[in-house]
């Protein structure tokens, strides 16, 4: 059974207007800047998470559930009591390799358990939803940067889950009036600029917090996979975007499904690429430290460059990154990277749950 925190059950119907949103993976990284942003916004985000890969300690903008999308129980328990007006969904697994060599696992936790989130959605007439999707959807790109229009032809089990979603979420609409959108992420980088919440994988595979772990040291060297790659300085491209840009891109598309907004899927990218190199020469001016790398050949399936075009979240919702540089990014991330608690954000052990 999911436990509760004692501010749930007070919460719902408190206040004149309902302005409760749950949270699916609330206690992880893009969810609690997610979760931030929603509070600032004047939002009540109650947070549903079952701490496999989320820190409780991350949960600060509202409630904690801790339960799991794939006991349909604890999702149908945690409306019945929050009675949101939307659901974000961040809850999912994300590491493409595992996805490859595990299918199975992504298929399940990805797939089974926003078909167990839709349903308890449908029955308890909850019909707005924001949905975490990937540029990983599109595959292989024919044509940089990547608009909504590109083929969608994913290389990997975790892609086609997210994929399958997109389409289980149009028959949803067209069966159910369950109106959704879907947020098709580049990479998700950076920090909270306050400092009150970060990136903290384990294990971590993302480029800017594995950079920063060999400037602070605990890695001591970076393996750069590939520097013959027809791009300006022979490294992969890729389009990275601040997490508070991303988080407050959330916000706008759920007052667009306030406002009516039919179901849709939007990218969100900073529209403009930054080489693995230019991410390191980044990291080395921000921190100041000597940063080790090693030349590593070409990995099979990275493509050149991965650009996303977000030209229609800009024109549609407003949306307007306030962080785009790549200092930014990768300050902010040292910043929190640096903190004296955020080595103590580790993974929340399974017996929590
Ligand atoms: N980080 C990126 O660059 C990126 C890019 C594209 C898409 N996304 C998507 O954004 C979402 C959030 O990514 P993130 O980087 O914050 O990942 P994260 O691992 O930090 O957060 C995911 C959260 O979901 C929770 N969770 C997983 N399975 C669950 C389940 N069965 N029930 C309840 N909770 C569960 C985890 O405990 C974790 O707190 C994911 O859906 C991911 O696929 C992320």
């Amino acid at each position: 059974m999911p436990l509760y925190n004692d501010k749930v059950k007070q919460k719902a119907g408190q206040h004149g207007v309902n302005k409760n949103v749950l949270v699916t993976g609330g206690a992880g990284y893009i969810g609690s800047h997610a979760c931030k942003a929603l509070a600032l916004a004047g939002y009540e985000p109650t947070t549903f998470d079952n701490l496999v890969y989320g820190h409780r300690s991350a949960v600060r903008w509202g409630p904690l559930i801790v339960g799991d999308i794939l006991d349909a129980q604890a999702l149908e328990s945690a409306l019945r009591t929050v009675k949101p007006i939307a659901v974000m969904h961040f809850a999912a697994y994300a590491y493409v390799g595992e996805s490859v060599d595990n299918p199975g696992k992504y298929y399940r936790n990805n797939v089974v358990g926003t078909l167990n989130l839709i349903e308890a959605m449908r029955d308890y007439s909850v019909s707005q939803l924001i949905f975490s999707s990937t540029c990983a959807t599109y595959g292989v790109p024919d044509f940089v940067p990547i608009a909504e229009s590109h083929p969608q032809n994913p290389v990997n089990p975790y892609g086609a889950s997210k994929l399958m979603i997109e389409r289980m979420l149009t028959d949803f609409d067209a069966a159910h009036g369950l109106r959704s959108i879907s947020l098709r992420y580049f990479n998700a980088a950076g920090a909270d600029p306050d400092g009150e919440a970060g990136e903290s994988h384990d294990p971590e595979t993302h480029l800017i917090p594995l950079v920063l772990d060999a400037a602070a040291g605990p890695r001591d060297h970076i393996t750069v996979f590939g520097d013959d790659y027809g791009t300006p300085d022979g490294t992969c491209v890729r389009d990275y975007i601040h997490v508070s840009d991303l988080a407050e891109a959330h916000v706008l598309a759920l007052r667009a499904l306030e406002d009516g907004a039919k179901t849709t899927a939007y990218n969100l990218g900073n529209g403009r690429g930054f080489s693995v190199g230019e991410v390191i020469a980044a990291a080395r001016s921000v921190t100041g430290r000597e940063i080790n790398v090693l030349q590593g050949s070409r990995r099979a399936g990275d493509p050149p460059m991965l650009v996303g075009d977000a030209t229609r979240i800009r024109r549609e919702l407003g949306w307007e990154p306030r962080f785009s540089g790549i200092n930014d990014m990768v300050s902010s991330a040292w910043r929190w990277h640096t903190r004296d608690h955020a080595s103590a954000l580790q993974p929340t052990s399974l017996s929590e749950r």
